[in-house]
């Protein structure tokens, strides 16, 4: 079995957050259509990432290890692990979903702590001391991400404004993510659009890329 990962990145319920919508729109539309995924979710305002601190870190993306771990409280024990196991959750995923709102410009910072913990060296990056290197490469990976915003923002000046997007799209093909879609939900907030026009598009934006992802897994690779 393959594996799809969503994450969500929002405070609010589901029933009132324009970019779970979408989100779960489109996994369910996937799902559907791919029936050899299994599904893990992982609401980020619905349990515990654990902060970097330099307990749990002995240097740059690693974990402590050896006389440094055995130094640790149980508590500091069970943060490192909770942190390995998301960051092996990740790896085993193919397909990645994450939805999240635009707050002021980028993304909330749950989003950013949960990273921060997963791309840790020798697992998600190598560090040697001329490079960093993205490990992600080894099979056909894929990631979504879908950002609502009350504001609609152009696509010039080219990635001004758009720091979310710019920067799970930088990291990720970085890692070694193979194809990046986005799907923008905007002018959720805006009176000449707002949140029912701009989900309409949303569903329509969900097709074109369900489209593209069918035509790349066949292997044509026009997209
Ligand atoms: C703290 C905060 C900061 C926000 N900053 C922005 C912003 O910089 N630009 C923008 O267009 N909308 C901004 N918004 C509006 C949200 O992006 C918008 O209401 C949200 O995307 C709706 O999606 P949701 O229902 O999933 O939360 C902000 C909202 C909050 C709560």
């Amino acid at each position: 079995m393959k594996k799809l990962l969503y994450i969500t990145a929002n405070p609010k319920h589901e029933s009132l957050s324009v970019s779970k919508t979408v989100g779960r729109e489109f996994v369910r539309r996937f799902l559907d259509r791919n029936r050899e995924y299994e599904f893990e979710e992982l609401d980020l305002y619905d349990m515990d990432i654990p902060e970097v601190n330099p307990r749990i870190f002995t240097s740059r993306a690693s974990l402590v290890t050896d006389e440094d771990y055995h130094r640790l409280s149980e508590h500091e024990k069970y943060l490192a692990g909770h942190i390995e196991s998301l960051c092996e959750q990740f790896i085993h995923a193919d397909f990645y979903v994450i939805a999240a709102p635009m707050w002021n410009l980028n993304f909330p910072s749950r989003l950013k702590q949960y990273l921060d913990c997963i791309i840790l060296n020798n697992r998600l990056i190598r560090i040697s001391d001329n490079e960093i290197e993205g490990l992600l490469g080894d099979k056909f990976r894929y990631m979504v991400y879908i950002q609502s915003s009350g504001g609609v923002y152009p696509n010039f000046p080219d990635g001004l404004f758009n720091h979310g997007v710019d920067y799970v799209h930088d990291v990720f093909t970085f890692l070694g993510i193979k194809k990046f879609y986005k799907i923008l939900v905007q002018g959720v907030d805006d009176d000449k659009i707002g949140r029912h026009k701009a989900l309409e598009k949303a569903y329509d934006d969900i097709c074109t890329v369900l489209h593209k992802i069918s035509r790349t897994t066949r292997g044509w690779f026009l997209n």
